[in-house]
């Protein structure tokens, strides 16, 4: 099934309550919501306290996406802001299994994500324990950047996976560069749940994310 998550990194921060609930009118299936340490990547977002905030202005599920360091440190903090499933990097953690173990045990969904230079196999212990495995299609850090097409193989071997081994149920997500020109070729290759930041915040969004789930739907 078809999810599309806008980013919220690409929302007015000073309007964020105004851009969540027109989300949730305009059709959105899931926030994406970005956060970033400076440190795991060149860049800082915001933490915990903006989840907590957006938590009872809508229905929408919150998809945590941890650009962190050492996440474990702060998984705690996003489950008690409400976090429908968390995320964290392979490359984040010496303690992947652990991580997702703790999210887990909390009884909110786990995910793990590999950055553009980071194989598939590198993942595959963790497979039968997570909801969500997010492929990276461009270096994380910043909305806006340029679609990674090499990353396509990387989301049809999961989708091969997922299909040849009983012990594992996970969605496949791709985020950074998926507009009305990228979706259908990772529809084609497994995707389920695509993050879009820049494109759907550039015009109307009932129209722009009608106009990504119309491709995706079509191209499977
Ligand atoms: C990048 C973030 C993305 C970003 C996507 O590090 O993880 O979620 O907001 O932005 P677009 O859709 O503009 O590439
Ligand atoms: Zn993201």
């Amino acid at each position: 099934m078809t999810q599309i998550a806008p980013s919220i990194l690409s929302a007015d921060f000073m309007n964020l309550q105004r851009d969540v609930q027109n989300l949730e009118a305009a059709g959105a299936d899931l926030l994406h919501i970005d956060i970033m340490d400076g440190m795991f990547v060149p860049n800082m977002s915001f933490g915990a306290q903006v989840v907590s905030g957006i938590r009872p202005l809508t229905q929408l599920g919150l998809d945590v996406h941890l650009m962190v360091e050492q996440p474990e440190r702060y998984i705690e903090q996003f489950i008690t802001a409400g976090s429908d499933l968390i995320m964290i990097h392979a490359e984040a953690t010496e303690h992947l299994y652990r991580g997702l173990q703790i999210i887990k045990d909390a009884d909110v969904k786990a995910g793990v994500v590999i950055n553009p230079g980071t194989p598939v196999s590198y993942i595959e212990s963790v497979l039968p324990l997570v909801d969500q495995v997010l492929v990276m299609t461009v270096n994380p850090g910043f909305g806006g950047q340029k679609f990674i097409p090499a990353m396509l193989t990387k989301v049809a071997e999961l989708a091969t996976y997922r299909e040849t081994h009983a012990d594992t149920d996970f969605t496949i997500e791709v985020d950074g560069g998926v507009n009305d020109q990228t979706i259908a070729a990772c529809a084609k290759a497994g995707a389920d749940v695509f993050v879009a930041g820049s494109y759907t915040f550039a015009g109307d969004l009932a129209t722009r994310i009608e106009t990504l789930k119309k491709a995706a739907n079509e191209a499977r």
